[in-house]
């Protein structure tokens, strides 16, 4: 990652806390992006300029983070309802559908977005995309048990399938004990319907593709900060 490209994600998150205010349910998301607002917030808190923040994390590793940062936290059993998210994503089409789960937190990081009233991505320019499918693959979270089935129901509906390792090679294990599948589906023209399929099969637990769930962008650039809601053109 390039120094501009750490500085862009920096003042990205770091906006998109001007958004959190005191009294509120904050869900925490996880990756290289968002830990900038965990620790922006983490500043506004040990200066008083934020208080009665609890927040939601969306994997063990930000749980981890925000413990040692001294953010107090809740569950979502606890707050099944979130005022504000900060998570970051690795693909942004126009309508802000997203690819998410490049660091394997995508169950938790839905299932906190869906609880979300407002569910605010920070990305840097690169991010940006015309077509989903056209930079990443989408990862899909499946069991272990059943694994290889899943992988050739996805390749079946066009995917080349690789089983993500963690960087001793063994299979990478998500919070959940489950594999990713990352699944190259190339451009992908049919969201809804390829969401579809997949959820469909019994064995795959949830997929990367987090469509119509973000409510706000905040992309950051040469040209600066911006901030683009839902329905707005981007
Ligand atoms: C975590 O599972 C992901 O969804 C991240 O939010 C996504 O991969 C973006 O990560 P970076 O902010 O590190 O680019």
């Amino acid at each position: 990652m390039s120094e501009q490209q750490t500085r862009f994600k920096q003042q990205a998150a770091e906006h998109a806390v001007t958004f959190v205010k005191s009294g509120m349910i904050v869900g925490l998301g996880a990756g290289s992006t968002a830990v900038f607002a965990l620790r922006k917030i983490a500043q506004l808190l040990a200066e008083g300029e934020l208080h009665d923040i609890a927040g939601i994390p969306c994997s063990t590793v930000v749980e981890q983070e925000a413990r040692s940062l001294g953010i107090p936290l809740t569950t979502l059993n606890d707050h099944p309802s979130i005022d504000l998210t900060i998570d970051g994503a690795d693909e942004v089409d126009p309508e802000l559908n997203l690819i998410k789960g490049g660091g394997g937190a995508l169950l938790r990081e839905k299932i906190i977005a869906q609880a979300s009233r407002r569910e605010m991505i920070v990305v840097d320019q690169g991010k940006l995309s015309p077509r989903l499918g056209t930079q990443w693959a989408v990862p899909i979270e499946v069991l272990q048990f059943s694994w290889a089935v899943q992988s050739r129901y996805l390749e079946s509906l066009g995917a080349r399938v690789t089983l993500r390792e963690s960087s001793g090679g063994t299979p990478f294990i998500t919070d959940e004990g489950n594999f990713i599948l990352d699944c190259a589906f190339g451009p992908i023209s049919n969201l809804d319907e390829l969401a579809d399929n997949i959820i469909r099969q019994p064995g795959i637990v949830e997929h990367g593709l987090f469509l119509g769930l973000a409510t706000d962008l905040i992309i950051a650039s040469e040209a600066g900060i911006r901030h683009v809601q839902r329905g707005q053109a981007l």
